[in-house]
């Protein structure tokens, strides 16, 4: 599948958003390595720290059937510019996908690709609880 299909997966899957308090929508397209897609959206909850955001929807839905090699994630926020994920999907992005392609996608369509290395370089991440149990500390 090409980055334009992704990215216009991302904003069909914004419409979905439920987003009363702040007003921005959010949806992802999550592309499996096998070439399945997992959509997300925003949802925000009246305590507003529960909150989840659109990519963390995607890739946790995808964990949930089981699927756990991905290629790219798309990106589509409302209003002008290119929207990049927050901190906390950097770190579950760079946790359970690795390094793959991150499509933001702006309002007209517009795609800027980046990685999640070059989103979260230097991450903390599975291996530094494995080097902690296997009691190396080799960096
Ligand atoms: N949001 C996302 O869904 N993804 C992002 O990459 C940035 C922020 C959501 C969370 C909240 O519902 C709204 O955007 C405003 O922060």
């Amino acid at each position: 599948m090409d980055y334009s299909t992704l990215a216009s997966i991302a904003q069909q899957a914004r419409a979905n958003s439920y987003s009363p308090y702040s007003g921005f929508r959010v949806g992802a397209a999550l592309l499996g390595a096998d070439g399945q897609v997992f959509t997300g959206c925003n949802v925000e909850i009246s305590s507003l720290a529960l909150t989840v955001c659109a990519e963390r929807v995607a890739i946790f839905k995808a964990y949930s059937e089981g699927v756990r090699s991905f290629r790219a994630i798309a990106v589509a926020a409302s209003g002008p510019g290119f929207t990049a994920p927050c901190g906390a999907c950097r770190q579950v992005l760079s946790d359970l996908a690795g390094t793959i392609d991150v499509i933001l996608v702006g309002e007209s369509g517009a795609q800027k690709v980046l990685t999640t290395t070059d989103l979260l370089p230097h991450p903390f991440g599975p291996e530094n609880l494995r080097r902690l149990h296997d009691h190396s500390d080799t960096p």
